[in-house]
Parts: C-alpha cells; structure tokens; sequence
C-alpha cells in the first residue's frame, strides 16, 4: 500500500531540464528505411519524427546535459546533491549504474548514485522514491533523472517497433517543499505476469549475448503491441484515479495532465475515461516518439517552459511500461 505521508515533509519538483539530440528522423525518413508510411504512423499513434542519438553520445550524456540545465533553472549547485537516481532501460554499461556516470560529469561528489529500471514506469517510480528519501529526511537535495538511448535496443528493420521510440533526456531537482506545493498522492503498480507482452530478452543473466542470441536479434526489443495498448489504456485509467482519490481530487482540480507518451491513441482512449476534455492532455509524442523513462520527464519539463504550468497548479502524470509497471502521482507545482 502507497501511504499519503500526510504529516511528514513533502517532496517538491524545484525545477527541471531536458535534452534531445539533435538529429530529427522523420516518418518519410523511415519509408526509406522500412515497409511503412507516413499515414500509418501519424493514424496510428500520432508520430511525426523522433531524436536520434550520435553513435558517441550515450544515455548518461544525454543525462548530463539534462543535469546541468535542470540544476541551473533550479539554482543549485552539484556539490549540493546527496542522491541522484537514474531511470533508465539503456544504461551505459551493465555497470557501473548510469547515475554514477553522470555524477562524476557534473562533479556531484556529495551524493550517493544508483539507477533503477521500470521501464516507461521510471521516472513516475523515481518520484515516488524521492518522496519517500525527503519525507524521512534520508535526502534533502535529489537529482532524478530518466534518459533513454532507445535506438540501440531498436530493430531497424522491424517496422512494427522501429517506428515508435526515440531518444532523449529529462531531469528534476527535488527538495522538501516549503509551501504546501510538492508531490500530493501517487500509486504505484506492477503485474509481472505480463512480462513476456514487452521486453529485451538478450544480454541479462537469462540469455547471456552469444553468437547466436545477437544473430536471432535478442539485443532488440519485442513488443506485442495490441496487447500493451489494452493494458496501457485500462491500468494508467485506473491508477489515475487511485491516485486522485488519495489525493482527495478530481480531474477537474487538474491543471494538466501528463500521460506517459507513447501512442496518441492511447491518451485520447485515457481521456475518453477519465474526462477533463482533450486541452488538459499535453501532448509532445508528435515531435520525439516514446521515449521510455525519458517521456514523463521530457513533456513536464516542455510544460513548464511553455508556461502550460504555473505554480499552485496541479498536475497529474500518468505512466505505464514493460514489467508490466504502471504508476500515477498528483503534484502541485
Ligand atoms: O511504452 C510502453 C508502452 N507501449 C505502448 O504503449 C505501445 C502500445 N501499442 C501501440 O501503440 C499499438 O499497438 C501499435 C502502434 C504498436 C500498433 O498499432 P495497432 O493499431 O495495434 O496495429 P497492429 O499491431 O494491430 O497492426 C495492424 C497492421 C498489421 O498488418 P495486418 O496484420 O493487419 O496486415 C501490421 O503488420 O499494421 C501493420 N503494421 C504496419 N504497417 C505499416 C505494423 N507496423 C506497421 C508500420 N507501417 N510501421
């Protein structure tokens, strides 16, 4: 059970930051590459163009860079943090955790680093930890990050995938608020029944990488897409209204609303559910694809710098991910 921590101190995004590399892979780019078209993408899951990352540039540079400009919106300097937390599918390296990478980057030598994996659930996860570290004062100045590398894990020519992700970074400094602003409710959840419906089968300890599991594509990653979207569409339904019942709110007490950005579809299906009318989805899919952990974090971040939130407002993000892990958490910012 996810408690509402009502009486301890609460955690509160400070600011935030992002970065996206700087190559634009478009829809017709890819009808060059695989059977698909540009009407099949944008139809079915609202896609324009995704990132694509230099073949030097790794998930914990794009963290860095996320770092840096989210410590200098929020006025904090490195030495400051005493824990940075990475979420991410496409760490660096097996190990050393992508979080301890990014620390010796911007020279946070104060803070204790690790990574954690929930898929697209990542970042919504590392909020909830983060409220868990300032609630008992484990942690006063966080560094959560989620950052993806997604076009290594992606088969270029499978069509059915390779048209969906992309590559970018996002990060939040996190301290206890001093107001009544910060994180209010969140729920989190996993089935890890359904473990088989996404994931990356090869390089782990069930399928070491071997001649033969790079050359039956195991180092890519496999989706039953159909059955997701069901799944995506019930589980973020259900656990944003968990998530606004704990927090004793409705969707109309709702700013925006931050779903995790995977397909249009599936947002529009959400919001058919939930309410609240289509202007209170944000939407950014269109531009970057999914972005895996990077997603929450990079649509909050472009919220914020368009002016879509202000202070006071609240805000709901809703994720969900292979595992399956989903998770809702209700802010004010
Ligand atoms: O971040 C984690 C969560 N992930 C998600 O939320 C993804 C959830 N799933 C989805 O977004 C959708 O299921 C997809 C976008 C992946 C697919 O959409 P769909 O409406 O479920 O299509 P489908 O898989 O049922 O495929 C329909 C047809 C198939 O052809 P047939 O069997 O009907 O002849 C596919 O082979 O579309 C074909 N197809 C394509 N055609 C052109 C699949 N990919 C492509 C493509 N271009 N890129």
């Amino acid at each position: 059970m996810n408690d509402s921590f009502s009486n301890l101190p609460r955690a509160a995004i400070v600011a935030t930051g992002s970065y996206v590399p700087e190559r634009v892979l478009t829809n017709a780019d890819l009808e060059k590459m695989v059977e698909t078209s540009d009407e099949w993408i944008l139809t079915r899951t609202g896609i324009r163009e995704r990132r694509i990352a230099r073949p030097d540039e790794a998930t914990s540079d794009m963290g860095t860079e996320a770092a840096k400009r989210a410590l200098a919106n929020a006025g904090v300097t490195a030495e400051e943090l005493d824990m940075i937390i990475f979420a991410t599918i496409t760490p660096d390296m097996g190990f050393p955790n992508t979080a301890c990478f990014v620390q010796a980057n911007i020279g946070a030598k104060n803070a204790f680093c690790f990574d954690i994996e929930a898929a697209c659930s990542g970042f919504v996860y590392g909020l909830d930890l983060c409220r868990q570290y300032i609630a008992t004062g484990a942690a006063r100045t966080i560094l959560l990050l989620g950052a993806e590398k997604i076009s290594c894990i992606t088969d270029w020519k499978d069509r059915s995938l390779c048209v969906l992700f992309g590559d970018g970074a996002g990060a939040a400094v996190i301290r206890a608020s001093d107001g009544k602003n910060g994180l209010l409710a969140s729920v989190m959840r996993s089935d890890g029944r359904l473990h088989d419906l996404l994931k990356l089968p090869g390089g782990g300890s069930r399928n070491p990488a071997t001649p033969e599991t790079i050359a039956g594509g195991m180092h890519y990653m496999k989706m039953n897409g159909r059955d997701v979207f069901k799944h995506a569409v019930t589980c973020m339904t259900d656990v944003a209204r968990k998530a606004l019942d704990k927090a004793g709110l409705t969707v109309d007490d709702m700013k925006l609303i931050i779903p995790h950005q995977a397909n249009l579809r599936i947002v529009n299906a959400i919001g058919e559910r939930l309410g609240g009318g289509t202007d209170k989805y944000f939407v950014n899919l269109d531009r970057y694809g999914n972005t895996s952990a990077a997603s929450i974090i990079l649509a909050l971040d472009e919220a914020v710098r368009v002016g879509r939130i202000q202070r006071g407002d609240r805000v709901l993000l809703i994720a969900f991910g292979g595992g399956f892990t989903w998770g809702a958490t209700v802010l004010e910012w």
